[in-house]
C-alpha cells in the first residue's frame, strides 16, 4: 500500500519530534521543510539512521524546497518563533503572522488538497490566518491546542490520584492561552466523573496548573517551549484523520452556522470538541456548559477576537 505523505513546515523541536513519532508508527512518509535547509536535511537523515534499530519503513526527507512537498495529504505548520520566558503566546502575533501567511501560500500552491494542522502560536489566530490565506474549506484547516491542554490536565490528574493515565479522559475547550476552559464536568476517570476522586479545591489547583502548563515548561527550559507533548498531540490528530479513526478531540476550528451561533463565536477559530476522520473536521460537538463555564468561554472567545481583529487580513 502506498504510504500517505505528510509535510511538516519547521524542522525545529516540535517538527523533528513529530517526524520521528510519525515515522515510528509508519503513518506516512514525512517531508521536513525549513528555511534553514541544513537543519531539515540533518534531522531527517538522523531520524532515518535510527530506522534500522527502531525498525520502521517510513521515509523522512529534509528539504528547503516546497516542490518536494507537492501533493501532501496533510501539512503541519510549526514554523515560527517559540516563546521566551516572560512572553505570552500573544506576544508572537505579528512575527508569526508573516511566517504562517507565507507558508500557507506555498501550501496552497503545492498541496491544494491537503489538510492543515496549525501549531504556531498564538494558535487560534494563526489557525484563522491559515484558513483565510489558503481559502481551503473549513473542514480541512484546524489548530492543535485542546489535545495538548487535555493531555496536560490528564497527566496532572493521574499524578494526583495515582490512577493510570489510560483511564483518564480530560477535556479542555476555548482559546489556547491562559483563558482556556478546562471542563471538569466532562472529565472522567474510567467513565466516573472526576469529582468522585478529588475535592473542588484540589481540582481547581490542577485546572490552574493546566492553564499555565505551557509557561511552566518555558520557564524551566529557558530557551524554547514544550515539544514532546505537543508533537504527541499532533500525532493523535493526524492518525485520527488519515486512518479515519473518528476520535473526538478538542481542536481550534472555524465556527460558523449553527455551531457558530451556539458557541457565540461566529467567524472565529476557537477550541471545541470535534470528530476527526477522513474528511477532517466531520462534526462539531455542542456541549452543555454551566453558567461559570459559559462566562469563562466568552472571555476566551473575546481574547481570540481581540487578536484576530489586529490581523491585516
Ligand atoms: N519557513 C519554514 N521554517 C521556518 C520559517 C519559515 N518561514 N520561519 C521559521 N522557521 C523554522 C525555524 O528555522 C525553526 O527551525 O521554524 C522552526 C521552529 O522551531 P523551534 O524554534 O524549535 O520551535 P518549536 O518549539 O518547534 O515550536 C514551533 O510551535 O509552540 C509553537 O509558538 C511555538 O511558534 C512556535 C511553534
Amino acid at each position: 500500500m502506498e504510504r500517505k505523505k505528510i509535510t511538516i513546515v519547521g524542522a525545529g523541536n516540535i517538527g523533528a519530534t513529530l517526524a520521528l513519532l510519525l515515522a515510528r508508527r509508519e503513518v506516512a512518509d514525512v517531508y521536513l521543510i525549513d528555511i534553514d535547509e541544513g537543519i531539515a536535511k540533518g534531522k531527517a537523515l538522523d531520524i532515518m539512521e535510527a530506522s534500522p534499530i527502531l525498525g520502521f519503513n517510513s521515509r523522512v526527507y529534509g528539504t528547503g524546497n516546497y516542490e518536494d512537498t507537492a501533493n501532501s495529504d496533510l501539512v503541519v505548520i510549526t514554523a515560527g518563533f517559540p516563546r521566551k520566558p516572560g512572553m505570552s503566546r500573544d506576544d508572537l502575533l505579528f512575527k508569526n503572522f508573516e511566517i504562517v501567511k507565507s507558508v500557507t501560500e506555498q501550501v496552497k500552491k503545492y498541496s491544494p488538497e491537503a489538510f492543515i494542522i496549525v501549531v504556531t502560536n498564538p494558535l487560534d489566530a494563526m489557525t484563522y490566518t491559515a484558513l483565510k490565506v489558503s481559502g481551503f474549506p473549513t473542514n480541512r484547516v484546524m489548530g492543535m491546542a485542546g489535545a495538548l491542554d487535555a493531555a496536560r490536565f490528564a497527566y496532572f490528574l493521574s499524578e494526583k490520584t495515582g490512577i493510570s493515565v489510560e483511564n483518564i479522559r480530560a477535556f479542555v475547550i476555548g482559546s489556547h492561552g491562559d483563558d482556556m476552559v478546562p471542563l471538569k464536568n466532562y472529565t472522567t476517570i474510567s467513565g466516573i466523573p472526576v469529582r468522585y476522586f478529588l475535592s473542588d479545591e484540589e481540582l481547581e489547583k490542577l485546572i490552574e496548573r493546566t492553564r499555565f502548563a505551557g509557561g511552566e515548561i518555558v520557564s524551566l527550559l529557558k530557551h524554547g517551549s514544550a515539544f514532546y507533548a505537543p508533537a504527541a498531540s499532533i500525532l493523535d490528530m493526524a492518525v485520527s484523520i488519515l486512518w479515519n479513526k473518528r476520535k473526538i478531540i478538542s481542536c481550534s476550528v472555524y465556527l460558523e452556522g449553527e455551531a457558530g451561533e451556539y458557541y457565540g463565536a461566529e467567524g472565529l477559530c476557537v477550541g471545541v470538541p470535534v470528530v476527526l476522520g477522513k474528511d477532517g473536521i466531520e462534526k462539531v460537538i455542542k456541549l452543555e456548559l454551566s453558567d461559570d463555564e459559559w462566562t469563562q468561554w466568552r472571555k476566551s472567545v473575546e481574547s481570540v477576537k481581540k487578536l484576530v481583529d489586529k490581523l491585516p487580513l
